[in-house]
């Protein structure tokens, strides 16, 4: 029987694209890896024609937008001792970028580390079951790998979410592995030193709004190669991405919409222009302080047209779609709501008058912002 999850991991979403790519994948490759990094890089950027798999022919569709030589960059660099750490605004896709990768080099998106203010070091290195260990003392056998020890035994990667959410002198606890690929479990008889296999290496994710990328060690700093993951800058991908993932989403929850264009082109240009500060027509916009990032975007369109399939027979609602714009973006501070409200008076006006249809529409229905 088929499974159905509410998200299921990269390898499992598009296994049949991975396989095919294997399957046909001649190219160098480094020691334990799945893919070749020509392979990984066509998984995630997409190939430019359908491939052969099992008698049939298979698209391999792009999936991170608007920064190729920053996936080559990255990919490359994972071919190498020094781990990747990958910064920016939120909502860029730095996670889904580092499933991706994980996803083709190692054939495991899940080996993952989640950092947080709580994340200890035992949840970095490796851990005991209590009851083993009072029974058989401290043998391998009572030893709970964490996903670091994962990526080092097995020689897959190990991802690092939000590594600056976590204590600095815990996340220094990688320094030693990261540049002596050793890990050392004095407790154990045996000499305890884990040394990493080829193919581990370490994806760390941080996002600029937390805590900050400064509170890193400098020392940790230097044994990665930082890429810093923008924004979209280009309206039209932006709407696409809006689409694709509204459409990915709805199908995973079985609502069945088609996606409007031009609600989309809305959404996506409203996002852009409140995150540039200007719009298209060059009227100067004070930017909310908000995060306007496209996965917020995604989900005011979800969100709206989920209230559509659920509660208005399909129609799309832009009365609730302002509703859910202002709630995204006045989260933070009441300025921002006022920001907006200034963002309808000046730009959505000026665009209701000069170009009418939608944004017209949009204009009208302004009152619903808080
Ligand atoms: N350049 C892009 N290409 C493709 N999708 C994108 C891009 N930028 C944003 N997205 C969309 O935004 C979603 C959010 O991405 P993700 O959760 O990976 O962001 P993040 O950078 O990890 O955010 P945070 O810092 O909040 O953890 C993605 O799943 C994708 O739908
Ligand atoms: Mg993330």
């Amino acid at each position: 029987m088929e499974q159905h999850f509410i998200k299921p991991p990269v390898e499992i979403k598009y296994a049949e694209e991975l396989s095919a790519l294997k399957q046909n994948d001649t190219a160098r490759k480094p020691e334990n890896w799945y893919l070749s990094p020509k392979a990984v890089r066509t998984f995630i950027l997409g190939s430019k024609s359908p491939i052969e798999y099992n008698g049939k022919t298979i698209e391999i569709k792009k999936k991170f937008f608007g920064n190729d030589a920053l996936v080559e960059r990255c990919i490359i660099t994972l071919a190498g001792s020094r781990g990747l750490m990958l910064v920016g605004e939120p909502g860029t896709a730095k996670t889904m970028l580092s499933e991706l990768l994980s996803a083709a080099i190692s054939g495991t998106s899940t080996n993952t580390v989640q950092g947080t203010a709580g994340t200890t070091e035992d949840m970095i290195k490796y851990s005991w079951n209590y009851a083993l260990l009072l029974a058989k003392g401290p043998v391998k056998e009572a030893l709970v790998p964490s996903p670091l020890y994962v990526g080092m035994s097995k020689g897959i990667i190990t991802r690092f979410e939000e590594i600056t959410r976590t204590p600095a002198e815990i996340q220094d606890s990688l320094i030693s592995v990261m540049s002596d690929k050793v890990l050392n479990i004095p407790e154990l008889d045996d000499g305890g030193l884990l040394f990493a296999k080829p193919g581990f290496n370490i994806i760390g994710t941080a996002n600029i709004r937390d805590k900050g990328v400064n509170e890193m060690s400098s020392a940790l700093k230097r044994r990665f190669n930082f890429e810093t993951v923008n924004p979209v800058k280009d309206v039209k991908l932006e709407k696409k991405i809006i689409m694709n993932e509204v459409e990915q989403n709805a199908l995973a929850n079985k609502i069945e919409m088609p996606i409007d264009v031009d609600v989309a082109e809305l959404i996506a240009v409203t996002y852009h222009e409140l995150r540039e500060g200007v719009s298209e027509t060059g009227i100067k916009i004070d930017k909310p302080s908000a995060v306007m990032s496209t996965a917020e975007a995604v989900s005011v369109y979800y969100q709206t047209l989920s209230n559509a399939w659920y509660y208005d027979e399909d129609k799309i609602n832009l009365a609730d779609l302002v509703k859910n714009l202002s709630n995204a973006v006045c989260k933070d501070t009441k300025d921002d709501a006022e920001k907006l409200k200034a963002y309808f008076n000046t730009v959505v006006k000026f665009k209701a008058e000069k170009f009418g249809g939608i944004w017209k529409e949009f204009y009208s229905v302004r009152d619903n912002a808080r």
